[in-house]
């Protein structure tokens, strides 16, 4: 079995309901994708877009690693399931900066949104300083150890690369430094989980339409985590295009 190719939007806590006016477009424009497609809205938003989304998949963008009880504001995995969705972001880097999640917190996430039967998103990526003093490999390295459980596999579980530098910056790592951290990821994943060489890899960073085949014909590359190309169907349209091309 090879890595399922996914084309994922995370919205972040952008939309209201008029915003699924998004969802109808792309399920219009693209009625029989040749890959798969996720969106993350806010969690607003989960069982609404769910109920409109047809073969496109809905996620949220983080769970609790209780299943449930007095953690106000939060969210557990049985409740996204429970209002339609299959995947959940844990970890993405700005619930790692603005709520300092750490490996620990992130791999009891995981746990949470398997147990709740979620596809769990674990997203790891260095910041600028840690790629210019050359600790990027040691720390996608440390990130996937402390991060994915140990019942992770290839069905409940994908792995997004997002350099910090890179979201919402307009700026992306070269082809080379892509592929050097990908094949590095599926290295450590064949490594540890029996079925790690079938894992979807996703690339996250200010992917466009305009690069989106480039980073697709990477090596290891099985998809994309998107942030602000997402948000409008004439951006996520292209970017699904290219995806079910390469
Ligand atoms: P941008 O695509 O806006 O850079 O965001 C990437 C991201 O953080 C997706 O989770």
């Amino acid at each position: 079995m090879a890595p399922r190719k996914l084309a994922a939007g995370n919205w972040k806590m952008n939309g209201t309901l008029a915003a699924l006016a998004e969802i109808d477009r792309l399920l219009a424009d693209h009625p029989q994708p040749g890959c798969d497609v996720l969106l993350c809205p806010p969690a607003t938003l989960v069982h609404a877009a769910a109920a409109r989304a047809g073969h496109i998949a809905i996620g949220g963008q983080d769970c609790h690693a209780q299943a449930s009880g007095a953690h106000t504001g939060d969210i557990a995995a049985a409740q996204l399931v429970d209002a339609g969705a299959s995947h959940v972001i844990i970890g993405h880097s700005e619930r790692r900066s603005d709520h300092g999640e750490t490996d620990i917190q992130i791999a009891a996430k995981a746990v949470a949104a398997h147990q709740a039967g979620l596809v769990a998103v674990i997203c790891v990526g260095e910041t600028e300083a840690q790629r210019d003093a050359g600790q990027t490999l040691d720390v996608i390295s440390a990130q996937l150890a402390g991060s994915m459980p140990e019942g992770a596999t290839a069905a409940n579980t994908v792995i997004a690369y997002e350099p910090v530098w890179a979201i919402g910056t307009g700026r992306t790592p070269t082809s080379d430094q892509i592929a050097e951290v990908h094949a590095l990821m599926r290295q450590r994943l064949s490594d540890r989980f029996a079925d790690g060489g079938d894992v979807a890899l996703l690339y996250g960073g200010s992917v466009k339409p305009g690069n989106a085949a480039e980073i697709f014909a990477i090596p290891h590359v099985n998809g994309a985590l998107v942030g602000g190309a997402s948000l409008k169907a004439q951006d996520f349209g292209p970017i699904i295009a290219a995806l079910s091309a390469a």
